[in-house]
């Protein structure tokens, strides 16, 4: 077990975020990481278990330890006449993951390429992007109750899954560890480029056989071109959800706002992209220190170097009571706000 004290938590999120952990460690065992739970209940500690960290805002120092999570392993478990099934531990870079399925022609995530982070938080929100979501190839999970250290499967009903939800970001959120994720891909790919710009950019990369490794350079291109790049720029990707409104409530916001963009949830409920309403309420490329709006993406807050994790928070605050003055919507967090 090694033990860290006082550590910048800066290279760890990619927020860039300068907050301190009272205590770190990384584990790379199942055994290292139950010999730190242990520690973490003989002292009375707060805990986080952190993957990538690019889901992540500190809003003040850890007082607590902080769990990196570094399991590594990826093994082809199963397959059938039509799917591999293929588990990930939870440590494991979630786009390499994608890479090595594109590499062995297991279809289904590659519209998910390039997402940052760890497989072990892929469930946690129900990874999405560009028409897929991890629901939709999600097999089972395994996961480390903190408490009794006993072992537990989920099932995909087990989760819960939801527009960037689950249960462990809900009733579960700090009692289990994830350790590892079971996926089913399939030996038959089911394209998918219906979803915004794919089908325009495989044109420009003058595609005429689809594949998967095409539809995944295709998502990398359009990503790469719309969202800042962490290594540069802090940010978490998208910081609030698209909100949700019943169909009413869009009948009369459209009185006054033809353009607004909605796409169908169901019969009684429309989406209404948050990047748009924070746009028209003048946010696009604001910046008040170090903390602004991404420039081409208002839905991605930004720290230009220096700002500090409740700067950025104090931005979000701003941002959804302008949005709800203006269109009576609350935009509701995505990123995890980390206040231990
Ligand atoms: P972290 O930030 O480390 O953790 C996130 C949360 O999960 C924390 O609450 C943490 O405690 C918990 N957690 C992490 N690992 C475990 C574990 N093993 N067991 C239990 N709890 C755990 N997300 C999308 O869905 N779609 C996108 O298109 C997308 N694009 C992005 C683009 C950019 C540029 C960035 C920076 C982020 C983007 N995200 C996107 C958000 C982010 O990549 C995902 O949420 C990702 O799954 C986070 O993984 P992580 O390992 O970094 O999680
Ligand atoms: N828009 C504007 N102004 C802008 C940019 C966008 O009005 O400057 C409007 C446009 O109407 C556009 C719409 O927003 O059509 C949607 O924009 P975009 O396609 O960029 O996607 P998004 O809704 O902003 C969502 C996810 C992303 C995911 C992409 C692609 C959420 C909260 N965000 O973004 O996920 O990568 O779709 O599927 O659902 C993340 O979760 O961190 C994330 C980046």
């Amino acid at each position: 077990m090694n033990l860290l004290n006082n550590l910048s938590l800066k290279p760890y999120n990619t927020f860039g975020i300068d907050a301190t952990a009272r205590f770190f460690s990384a584990f790379s065992s199942l055994d290292e990481l139950k010999g730190l739970l242990v520690f973490q209940a003989q002292q009375k500690l707060q805990r986080l278990v952190l993957g990538g960290g690019s889901n992540v805002l500190f809003i003040k120092d850890v007082d607590g330890i902080v769990l990196k999570n570094e399991l590594k392993g990826i093994k082809l478990v199963k397959e059938d006449d039509r799917h591999y099934y293929v588990k990930a531990a939870a440590g494991e870079n979630w786009h390499r993951f994608v890479m090595h399925c594109i590499e062995n022609n297991y279809a289904g995530i590659e519209n998910l390429s390039l997402i940052p982070g760890n497989v072990g938080a892929s469930p946690m929100q129900n990874i999405g992007a560009y028409g897929v979501e991890i629901k939709d190839v999600f097999e089972s999970l395994e996961a480390l109750h903190a408490e009794s250290h006993s072992i537990q499967t989920f099932s995909a009903d087990d989760c819960a899954f939801g527009y960037r939800e689950s249960v462990f970001k809900k009733q579960y959120r700090n009692r289990y560890i994830i350790l590892g994720v079971t996926f089913r891909l399939n030996k038959q790919p089911v394209f998918n480029t219906a979803y915004g710009a794919i089908e325009q950019e495989l044109e420009k990369m003058n595609i005429t056989q689809l594949s998967i490794q095409a539809i995944s350079q295709a998502v990398i291109n359009i990503r790469s071109s719309k969202l800042p790049d962490p290594a540069k720029t802090g940010n978490a990707g998208s910081f609030f959800k698209n909100p949700v409104i019943a169909v009413a409530h869009y009948e009369i916001l459209k009185q006054a706002n033809p353009a607004m963009p909605h796409f169908a949830v169901d019969e009684g409920h429309v989406k209404i992209p948050a990047a748009w309403l924070i746009e028209q309420c003048g946010w696009k490329g604001f910046r008040e220190g170090d903390a602004g709006v991404h420039i081409h993406q208002p839905l991605v807050l930004v720290n230009y170097g220096g700002a500090t994790g409740d700067g950025i928070y104090a931005l979000s605050e701003k941002i959804i009571s302008s949005v709800k003055n203006r269109f009576g919507i609350e935009l509701e967090r995505e990123v995890n706000i980390i206040s231990i």
